[in-house]
């Protein structure tokens, strides 16, 4: 390869992205800054921030520049190097962009990693990597579970939602996902081990709230809430009082032109909840700590990732869609070399 090809962002999405908000460039491989690296990417996670991360609106990253490639965790192998604590041929993961090449700068977040160690190198994106430590701090340090309570998972065929319901299986408790689709709703007893799955699509606000209640008839005590909308406004009429609920994602409403909120706090109030926001970017010192019980956890079989590993850059577009229509199953990564 002798070319570095970048997925830009050429104009800001309104609403659902298209085609043309993107393009894909070649550039001159670069070279390393002094005490950086150039990382070959062979990787790239696609996650549902990067489309928050689109917007030129405030949040806890700043907006990704117009003409910029677009953000992404990736891993792959050290290029090139002017620093002594990386070597060429090293793996490593970082925060770099959809690309072939990335310039990692001293300072910045890259990290070694022992692709000897996992079946794939992209295991460090899912089971390894920020979604399987959201799944693992957000429930265990916020949610807190006690073994008999019931854990209600929005989301939960997804990377995340999965991982955490099967985090919720191994402390004991009953857990309830809800899911688009059958499939997805088997996948979620049969793969998963969760107790009870509930298909959101089709059902209006009344369908919804009963199949909840059918599957926790004594209520949430905690919502591990991935998606927002309709789907958390029918969550909150069956909570348990002080019930917690992990604010993780509103994937529901990424896309919308107009954002909904929950129109019925006053069941959080009834209900003596507590909505607590999370960001696993407030773990990163404890990520070791976190990776290494994923690690055996995985190794035990007590805990399955499954990863959707789509093909080249020249496809970024598509696949990063596949996580607004649901089509992704499991981790959604993007295979660039
Ligand atoms: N706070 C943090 O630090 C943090 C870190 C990582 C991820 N997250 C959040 O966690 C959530 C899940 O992320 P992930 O990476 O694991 O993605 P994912 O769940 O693997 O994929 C996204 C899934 O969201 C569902 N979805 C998409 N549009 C929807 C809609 N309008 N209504 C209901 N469901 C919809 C689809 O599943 P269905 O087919 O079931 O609809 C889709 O497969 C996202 O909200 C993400 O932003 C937060």
């Amino acid at each position: 390869m002798s070319e570095n090809r970048r997925f830009l962002l050429m104009r800001r999405p309104e609403g659902t992205p298209e085609e043309i908000d993107f393009a894909l460039q070649s550039s001159e491989i670069p070279a390393p800054p002094p005490g950086g690296i150039v990382v070959r990417n062979r990787f790239a996670s696609l996650d549902p921030a990067q489309r928050g991360w689109m917007d030129d609106a405030e949040s806890y990253m700043p907006p990704i520049p117009l003409g910029d490639p677009v953000r992404a965790t990736t891993v792959g192998v050290v290029h090139a190097s002017d620093n002594p604590d990386f070597a060429v041929g090293q793996w490593v993961m970082g925060l770099n962009a959809l690309e072939d090449y990335s310039v990692a700068s001293p300072g910045g977040f890259t990290m070694p990693i022992d692709a000897d160690a996992v079946a794939s190198p992209s295991n460090y994106l899912s089971a390894l990597g920020a979604v399987g430590l959201t799944a693992y701090f957000g429930l265990l340090e916020v949610a807190q579970p006690q073994a008999g309570e019931t854990l209600l998972v929005s989301g939960a065929a997804g990377a995340v939602g999965s991982a955490v319901g099967q985090i919720g299986k191994i402390k004991g408790c009953r857990v309830v996902g809800i899911a688009g689709g059958p499939e997805k709703c088997r996948r979620l007893i049969d793969d998963y081990g969760f107790d009870a799955a509930i298909d959101y699509k089709g059902k209006d606000h009344e369908a919804l709230v009963e199949a909840i209640a059918e599957a926790a008839p004594d209520g949430a005590n905690m919502v591990f809430e991935n998606v927002g909308g309709p789907v958390m406004e029918a969550e909150v009429f069956n909570l348990a009082h002080h019930a917690r609920i992990v604010l993780c994602g509103l994937i529901s409403e990424y896309n919308a032109p107009e954002k909904v909120g929950l129109r019925n706090l006053w069941q959080v109030l009834a209900r003596r909840a507590t909505i607590h926001g999370f960001l696993i970017a407030d773990y990163a010192e404890r990520f070791a700590e976190g990776g290494a019980q994923m690690a055996q956890w995985l190794a035990e079989g007590k805990l399955r990732m499954d990863e959707d590993v789509q093909k080249g850059l020249e496809n970024a577009y598509p696949a990063f869609m596949r996580l607004f229509t649901g089509a992704n199953t499991g981790k959604l990564v993007l295979k660039i070399a």
